[in-house]
């Protein structure tokens, strides 16, 4: 589905799809964003005690109030982390990329996590899909966060058609200030969208202020999140405060682009994409076939150079796979110069990530034995609605 954002139709980056390698800084314009500056990246620093590289290389690198966000929680105010997953299919190392540094915020800042699972948006989103399969999704993507060693007692799953019980008693309220046009031009829906997918950003929404209900007072929440995911956010914010909440603040991240000529990472192009389930020497293939910024012939890439800016696998390098901004900033001017050739730094990247895949498939594994501890439902009870 090829959903325009109102205003800026050349723009293609909605919650359900994006191109492999976008103009972000027309995006925080067209989406009223702001760039992360030096100043959020010191205050961060300060809180945190370091910097993540995905912050360092503005992975991350826009955000709505993400600077009152951390003065908040600097001046002792209740805080948490809230971000999600539609459990269309196996998670992919796009889908991994803001857990990371969510992780990463859980453990230096002392946060904990909500983190939706949308098995009803991806079987309304799609006509073929059925809720049996998304929500069986939903629990092996559980297996994923487990694997990137979240903190089950810090990390606590809703899975939409399970827990709405948790969420309801908030929709109903986020619902009545929603109307249908709003829905229509934020989201481009048309007369022909199914009702489920014009009440589910409502559930969406809804999550952003559920640790105000848990803990019974103001939460600021930090949403770490594709800036796909926006629309939403925009609107949450415009109806927080006449529902009582703060609003939630954003901090985005980059797409990861796709192995293939176009396109963001993404499950409709397995192909493109490297999976946590993927066997380690498929993940390997898929690296060694893909899609780079380098010239057609060898001889043309000694004499001109490749192109990393448009290069899936220097992108994977630099969002991902190379913590050494040094050794990165080497790549960049080796590929630049013509001294590197795509095959040897495919090899190397295919050899990391087939590393990183047998480590995360061990704890993935082992994770199913305590997977409930992620859940919920398993900690909470579900809110009664004071505001
Ligand atoms: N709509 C998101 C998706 O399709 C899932 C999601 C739900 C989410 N809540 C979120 C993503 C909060 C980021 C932050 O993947």
């Amino acid at each position: 589905m090829v959903l325009p954002i109102v205003g800026s139709e050349e723009v293609k980056v909605t919650p359900w799809e994006a191109e492999a390698f976008v103009d972000y800084d027309r995006l925080i314009k067209v989406f009223g964003a702001k760039a992360l500056s030096d100043e959020e990246i010191d205050l961060l620093k300060g809180l945190a005690g370091e910097l993540h590289p995905m912050v360092r290389r503005r992975v991350f690198y826009s955000h709505r109030d993400f600077d009152v966000f951390l003065r908040m929680f600097k001046e002792g105010f209740k805080c948490a982390l809230y971000t999600g997953r539609g459990p269309s299919g196996h998670t992919h190392v796009g889908h991994i990329l803001p857990w990371i540094f969510t992780k990463w915020l859980q453990d230096r800042l002392g946060l904990h996590l909500f983190f939706q699972m949308t098995d009803d948006e991806k079987f309304w989103h799609d006509e073929k899909q059925e809720l049996s399969v998304t929500n069986r999704l939903a629990y092996e993507n559980i297996l994923d966060l487990a694997a990137l060693d979240l903190d089950p007692r810090k990390t606590h799953v809703i899975i939409d058609s399970e827990d709405i019980r948790y969420l309801y008693p908030i929709a109903v309220k986020v619902a009545k200030k929603i109307t249908y046009s709003t829905q229509k031009a934020t989201f481009g829906f048309t007369d022909s969208t199914n009702v489920g997918m014009v009440f589910y950003p409502v559930l969406q929404m809804t999550v952003a202020f559920l640790p105000s209900e848990l803990y019974g007072e103001d939460v600021y929440v930090l949403i770490p999140a594709g800036i796909d995911q926006d629309p939403y956010w925009r609107i949450a914010r415009d109806i927080a405060s006449s529902l009582g909440y703060p609003k939630p603040a954003q901090i985005h991240n980059k797409l990861l682009p796709g192995l293939g000529p176009e396109g963001k990472m993404s499950s409709s192009k397995p192909e493109t994409a490297v999976y946590t389930t993927d066997d380690p020497e498929v993940a390997k293939q898929k690296i060694m076939k893909a899609f780079t910024g380098g010239q057609p012939t060898v001889e043309l890439q000694r004499k001109l150079g490749g192109n990393p800016d448009r290069c899936s696998i220097f992108k994977m390098y630099e969002m991902m796979f190379e913590e050494d901004d040094v050794k990165l900033q080497e790549r960049y001017h080796a590929c630049k110069t013509g001294n590197l050739l795509c095959g040897e730094c495919k090899a190397e990247l295919a050899e990391r990530v087939s590393k990183y895949l047998i480590d995360f498939q061990r704890k993935r594994e082992k994770a199913r034995n305590n997977l409930s501890d992620f859940l919920l439902r398993t900690k909470f009870n579900p809110p009664k609605v004071s505001k």
